[in-house]
């Protein structure tokens, strides 16, 4: 009989779909005091090795998740399920997917896969939009080709003027009006039904946890939206949302195979 893997996960954030995260396993799950989520399950060699590799090292709203495995695994099988998890992870969730677009390193590495950037989409369909932080226009192009009217504000020309091109190559450059600037004077001037933030996160990102402070100018753009009733903030996975009160917190998982266990980013509704 094949031998079976004894697998706990804890400091879970109690807000997650933890049954996409951990995958199929008989689970048992329980809450803590602190609202933090523990899960066991016995699991097979592979499962096992699959779940550490995802999982080892990831924060999830602050706090480092903990996975321990009994018997442990050998070295070899967790640098397997590592390469394993590292082709995966280049194939998942891929950003533009018509020809034509342009990008440079930093629009390319920050920006919405577009199945989720359309889905974000449908959740704000015909609403007028302000994306504080366009980048390249994934979200941006997401919004309109949903039906909302799209303000998208760029501190980089070039990086704005790609974000237009790639408008076009959408054929939504008409429902998106471009502003050069900074968000943090721009936004206030301005009206909508939703503010939409994704500030850069930094190239290399504090894994384990991340903070308001961390996403600047997150903060000082939200204080300055006073004209407009939602907003929401695309965060890192290790993000904190006790560091920005009000907020609720809701994982996106990524889409295609072994991608969509993975949380690509953290959605923050704040009204
Ligand atoms: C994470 S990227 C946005 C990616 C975009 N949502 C997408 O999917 O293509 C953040 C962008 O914010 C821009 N940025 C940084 N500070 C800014 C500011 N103060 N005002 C406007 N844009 C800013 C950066 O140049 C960068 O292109």
């Amino acid at each position: 009989m094949a031998r079976s893997f004894r697998v706990e996960v804890s400091r879970l954030p109690a807000w997650i779909d933890w049954q996409r995260l951990l995958g199929p396993g008989g689970w048992k799950v329980h809450e803590n005091e602190a609202g933090q989520l523990s899960a066991d399950a016995d699991l097979s060699r592979d499962a096992a090795a699959d779940l550490a590799a995802r999982l080892r090292g990831v924060g999830l709203g602050g706090n480092l998740i903990e996975i321990r495995i009994s018997p442990a695994l050998s070295r070899k099988e967790l640098r397997k399920a590592h390469t394993e998890e590292a082709r995966r992870y280049r194939k998942g969730s891929p950003g533009f997917l018509r020809s034509g677009t342009q990008l440079d390193p930093e629009g390319r590495i920050s920006l919405t896969p577009e199945a989720l950037a359309l889905e974000l989409g449908e959740r704000a369909k015909g609403l007028r939009v302000i994306d504080a932080f366009a980048g390249a226009g994934g979200n941006a192009i997401g919004f309109a080709r949903a039906g909302c009217s799209v303000t998208a504000i760029e501190l980089d020309e070039a990086r704005r003027v790609m974000a237009r091109h790639n408008a076009g190559v959408y054929g939504v450059a008409d429902r998106i009006r471009f502003i050069a600037g900074d968000a943090r004077r721009v936004v206030a001037e301005h009206e909508a039904d939703l503010l939409f933030v994704d500030p850069p996160w930094g190239g290399r990102y504090n894994k384990e946890r991340m903070t308001l402070d961390d996403l600047t100018p997150c903060a000082e753009v939200i204080e300055s939206a006073t004209r407009i009733p939602r907003i929401w903030i695309k965060a890192p996975p290790s993000f904190d949302p006790a560091t920005l009160p009000g907020c609720r917190p809701e994982a996106w998982f990524g889409v295609g195979a072994g991608d969509d266990r993975r949380v690509k980013f953290l959605l923050l509704e704040k009204s």
